[in-house]
This record gives C-alpha cells, sequence and structure tokens, in this order.
C-alpha cells in the first residue's frame, strides 16, 4: 500500500515538532532538561485529588465516569465564569465558555472555525509551536509581528493590517500571549493592551488571546496583568485558558470564552472530534477549584517556580558572557536569549547536549526559521535548583568557548 498517495491535503501538512523529538532524549536519565517547559509534579494536586476521589458517593461517581454535554460539566462552566470575571476581570455578560480537552485543542477548535486555507494567520515572533502547528495545520499561512521587550510591535501589526487591506488579503486573527509569553518570557504592557484592543475594534481584527500562564505571576497583582479580553465586549477578542500550568495538565483541561455565536461553532465543531472533555478531570476540577485552599495552593505554585526564575536568573548572570540578552520574566516557565553574533542556537545546543544539558533552540518558535538559530529557550519549570546552577554554568561555559 502506497500511503503516500491516500493522504489528503490535510495530513501532507502536518509537521513534527521539534520540541517533541527532542523530549525523547531529555526524558533519559542523567539529562538536565531546560528544554520541555513542563508543570513541575512537585506541585500537582496528587493527595488533594486522592481524597477527593476517595470521598465521592457512587451517584458522584457515576458522574464522573459518564460521558457529559459538550460545552463542558455546567459545575464547572459556572466556577470558571466565575473566576474570569472576579479573578481575571473579564466581563461575561456577551461571553459564554466551552470546555476543551486542553487549551491546545481550543487553538485547534478556533482554527477550524475562522480559517480558510490560504488565509493569513498573524503570529508574535517568536509565538508558541502547538498554536502555529493548528494554524498551519488547518492551512494558514503565517507571518510573524516582532515581540519587544514590551509585547508586540503594534506599529508593524497596522502597518501590516493597512496593507492586507489595501491588498484584499483575508487575515483570520492575531493570535498573541501577553503574559509571560512562551518562549520569551515576555509580558505586554497594559499601555500596548489597550492599544492592540482598540486596533482590534477599529479593524475588526479577531484576536486568540491565548493566556494559560495568566496565573502565574511572581510581582504585582492580576490586575497588572489584566487580559486583553478583560477590556471591554465590543471588539472580537477570543479568550483561551487553561488549568494545565496552575492544576496539572493530565487533567487535559482549558477553555474560550467568546461570543456566543463563536461557541456555538465550537460546540458543533467539538462534537466531532471528542463529543467532550473527560467527564472525570472535569468534576474532579470544579471540587478543587471550589475548595477553600484553591487560592492558597496558586499562592505555593507562584512562589514555587519564582525560586526557580530567580535561581536561573542569578546563574545567567553569574555564568552568561554580557553579550548574550536574556528576558526576565514576571511569570510563567520561560527565559529566551538571544545569543552574540556568530553563535550558533544548534551547534552550542549540541555542545550543551554532550555534557548532558539540554533547551531548545529559537527555530521552531520562528515563522522565518533561520532567525531562530540565533536564539535559545530555558525553561526553569522542571529542573531542581542544583541542576539549574549547573546546566548554565555548563551552558555559559560552552558560549565563552564558542565565542573565543
Ligand atoms: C502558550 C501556550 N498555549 C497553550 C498551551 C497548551 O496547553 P494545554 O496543556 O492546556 O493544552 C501551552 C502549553 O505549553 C502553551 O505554552
Amino acid at each position: 500500500m502506497n500511503w503516500n498517495d491516500r493522504f489528503s491535503n490535510h495530513a501532507e501538512r502536518l509537521r513534527a515538532s521539534k520540541i517533541r523529538e527532542l523530549m525523547k532524549f531529555t526524558s533519559q536519565p542523567g539529562i538536565i532538561s531546560f528544554a520541555g517547559g513542563m508543570p513541575d509534579p512537585a506541585v500537582f494536586p496528587e493527595s488533594e485529588i486522592q481524597s477527593i476521589t476517595g470521598s465521592w458517593s457512587r451517584q458522584e461517581a457515576a458522574t464522573a465516569m459518564q460521558y457529559g454535554p459538550t460545552p463542558g460539566y455546567p459545575p464547572l462552566l459556572n466556577t470558571l465564569g466565575e473566576l474570569l470575571s472576579s479573578r481575571r476581570a473579564i466581563p461575561m455578560q456577551n461571553r459564554e465558555i466551552i470546555i476543551t480537552t486542553g487549551a491546545q485543542q481550543a487553538l485547534f477548535l478556533a482554527s477550524r472555525i475562522l480559517i480558510n486555507p490560504g488565509d493569513t494567520v498573524l503570529v508574535e515572533e517568536p509565538s508558541f509551536i502547538g498554536g502555529m502547528a493548528s494554524f498551519t495545520a488547518n492551512g494558514a499561512v503565517l507571518e510573524g509581528v516582532p515581540v519587544r521587550d514590551d509585547g508586540l510591535d503594534l506599529d508593524i501589526l497596522e502597518q501590516k493590517l493597512t496593507q492586507s487591506m489595501h491588498a484584499g488579503q483575508r487575515i483570520s486573527f492575531l493570535y498573541t500571549i501577553p503574559n509571560f509569553q512562551n518562549p520569551s518570557g515576555i509580558t505586554m504592557s497594559l499601555k500596548n493592551r489597550e492599544r492592540l484592543y482598540a486596533i482590534s475594534r477599529e479593524y475588526q481584527l479577531v484576536i486568540i488571546e491565548d493566556d494559560p500562564y495568566g496565573d502565574l505571576y511572581f510581582t504585582g497583582s492580576q490586575n497588572d496583568y489584566k487580559p486583553i479580553a478583560a477590556l471591554g465586549d465590543d471588539a472580537p477578542v477570543i479568550y483561551c485558558g487553561s488549568l494545565s500550568k496552575v492544576l496539572c495538565p493530565g487533567f487535559r483541561l482549558g477553555w474560550i470564552a467568546a461570543d456566543p455565536r463563536f461557541i456555538e461553532k465550537c460546540i458543533l465543531s467539538k462534537q466531532s472530534v471528542d463529543a467532550c472533555s473527560p467527564s472525570f478531570t472535569q468534576y474532579l476540577a470544579n471540587e478543587l477549584l471550589v475548595k477553600k485552599g484553591f487560592n492558597l495552593s496558586l499562592v505555593r505554585t507562584r512562589e514555587h517556580y519564582q525560586v526557580k526564575r530567580d535561581r536561573m536568573t542569578a546563574a545567567i548572570q553569574k555564568h552568561f558572557p554580557s553579550v548574550v540578552n536574556c528576558s526576565r520574566p514576571e511569570g510563567g516557565f520561560f527565559i529566551f536569549c538571544r545569543l552574540p553574533n556568530g553563535v550558533s542556537g544548534g551547534k552550542l545546543l549540541a555542545k550543551c547536549i554532550e555534557k548532558n544539558v539540554a533547551f531548545v533552540t529559537g527555530e521552531p518558535f520562528m515563522v522565518d526559521p533561520e532567525e531562530g538559530d540565533r536564539f535559545i529557550r530555558l525553561a526553569y519549570s522542571t529542573a531542581d535548583v542544583e541542576q539549574i546552577d549547573t546546566g548554565i554554568e555548563i551552558t555559559g561555559a560552552a558560549i565563552k568557548e564558542m565565542i573565543g
């Protein structure tokens, strides 16, 4: 059987993710990995889950193990709605929620609904691999808009919008991760969020705002990381979130909060994908979120990652030559570094892997992969503090060797 003759255009567009490939290698014993950027199992709510499932009545267990409605388990939809309006200040009167199988599925459903093959999708450059993979799998042509220290370059965005209007080009949407962006660790300033909201309203530009790290800030308060969706409800902003980083990714729970007409299409599309997200974890997640202890556990989770961020920043300062330019994230999991001229990220990675340290180079995060070789992404989320010291020292020594 020649399978190549059988694959659809969709299948032909699918590409392996470099990070997934690398993860096979980084899970080997002895490797210090700054590559995957997964949450730390040390903060998973293991004992709470045991005590919740242990206390279920037969009726509760049956609900948790049954199929559920496509939009989501109703009490969890209520809980999320309340959290989004109270914690994230998102006006919910004209928005509905659908629970998805991770934020990844939220991005896929949104792509399915908004992209016609050949449409342009604007993405931050660099951007999240999983998002870009969903957009291209659905036929989009990606165009990058650079990320500066205060987030997306909005002058360039406006230029692109004006040009595309003149050229009659269809832009499906702009994809942005305003808080502690993956991979750059950068946070969009409040001023830029306001301007972006106004641009969205003026140009009727659909924005997909992806905010899985928004609760994991290390400084200031929730108000400093206000979602773009919180700035009003007269611009087409689709807000995506996830429980992966605040509870655990094994739950596979995320959501979209958006205009009811958009959510209705998501429900129809989801019916043909998986019918509903896992009832079991929705039921559990709802109990975890409504329990009094959730706020406290969030504080602990923030502190946990902040210690690692501090340790990695201090190690970088000590061991990296000053010509390496690294972001200083105010939350989330990632530090992104620009290497000095002449130092290739790929060659640096090869050298470090020989010494049992792994990270990811910038290529998979870029629309133009050539640009990516000048960058590396260092995730501090899973390594312990001693590993952070050792791994950064080894990486720093390799950079110095390459500079000569
Ligand atoms: C920016 C961003 N969006 C979405 C996701 C997907 O998260 P989930 O586990 O909810 O599918 C990730 C996971 O790494 C991410 O970094």
